[in-house]
């Protein structure tokens, strides 16, 4: 298991660390026992050092490509369905993507506008605050991990196939869109290249199985702090999925609201039809991609069309060889 990311962040020189440069579209730096991308480095020990959590906070944590703006829009349509009911024309998600409703803590202090404010962009949002981070635990301010600080933690895990496979697709799409511009990006690397970097850990945030495992074994010790759940359970269960989501983040569904079928309506609001057709998820942006990268295929086993058998028999073991002896399994 990966080591503390801790505050030897206060003294972080970038430039010592193990460099890692076959993963457009940035280099990517290790630390801690895991990958980042060499620019957000600083943001992640600003966040480090300066986020104060508050204990009404929900902290939505992935791997990337693993269910992260879905389950963004899942907790924020739960959340805040008193002031918008999902069935509402008016609805955030119906105008905003599910990225511009949850920030992600990391690119909060990345932000121009975080070198303004002194770091903390988030602290200007009203409570209860749903922030979203790609951190790994270990990496995860301590605001927020300390035991007795109240906030809550929600985790989304996925297959390790399925989540390799939606970020070469992702990367395509992203590298794509950077094209456009002058500045002449590299070329994206092939599935089989980023396959061979992957199983090494060598991705964003990676390795993914050790990612998980810092999270997993936090949900053991703190469940009712850290709420672990998987992609594909929520593929199978949606409305469970959202039961358990809400009563987690304290707003269970009243007897009324069930009878109501608010917690189906949740559930269709973000479902992969309804995000993928809003106009704006068909034709926004965000910085870096087109909103509709965020919405694929959103199945479980779609590895199977882009790997071979023998290439995911080999990661499953990679996966299972660093996950033995800890009870968690894919
Ligand atoms: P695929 O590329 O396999 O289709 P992230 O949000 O962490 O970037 O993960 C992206 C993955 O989640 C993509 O998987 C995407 O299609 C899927 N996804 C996005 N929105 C979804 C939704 N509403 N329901 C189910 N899956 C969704």
């Amino acid at each position: 298991m990966a080591t503390s990311g801790d505050d030897d962040m206060a003294e972080l020189v970038i430039s010592s660390l193990p460099l890692e440069t076959r993963c457009p579209p940035y280099p990517l730096r290790q630390h801690g026992g895991f990958w980042f991308s060499e620019p957000f480095l600083p943001a992640v020990a600003a966040a480090r050092a300066r986020f104060e959590a508050r204990p009404s906070d929900v902290l939505l944590a992935s791997f990337p490509k693993s269910g992260t703006t879905w389950l963004k829009a899942l907790a924020f349509a739960t959340l805040h369905r008193a002031d918008h009911p999902p069935r509402g024309l008016d609805h955030p998600l119906r105008r905003r993507n599910p990225h511009d409703c949850v920030e992600f803590l990391e690119e909060a202090f990345a932000s121009p506008a975080a070198k303004d404010s002194g770091g903390d962009v988030l602290a200007a949002l009203p409570s209860p605050r749903l922030i979203a981070t790609h951190l790994p635990y270990t990496h995860v301010p301590k605001s927020v991990t300390t035991e007795g600080t109240g906030c809550k933690i929600v985790y989304v895990c996925r297959d390790p196939k399925d989540a390799l496979v939606s970020k070469w697709q992702f990367t395509k799409k992203r590298l794509a869109f950077a094209a456009a511009a002058p500045d002449n990006p590299p070329k994206p690397c092939t599935v089989d290249e980023m396959f061979e970097l992957f199983c090494d850990g060598r991705c964003t945030y990676g390795p993914q199985w050790h990612h998980v495992l810092g999270y997993w074994e936090a949900s053991r010790r703190q469940p009712e702090k850290v709420l672990f759940l998987r992609y594909e359970e929520m593929l199978r269960d949606p409305v469970g999925n959202v039961r358990k989501l809400a009563e987690f983040m304290g707003c269970v569904f009243s007897g009324k609201e069930e009878a109501a079928g608010v917690a189906e309506d949740v559930v269709e609001l973000c479902s992969m039809d309804t995000l993928k057709n809003m106009e704006v998820n068909k034709n926004g942006t965000q910085n870096s991609v087109k909103n509709e990268a965020f919405f694929r295929k959103g199945v479980a086993g779609d590895w199977s069309n882009h790997m071979t058998p023998e290439m995911a028999a080999r990661l499953d073991k990679i996966v299972e060889d660093a996950l033995q002896g800890s009870g968690f399994a894919f």
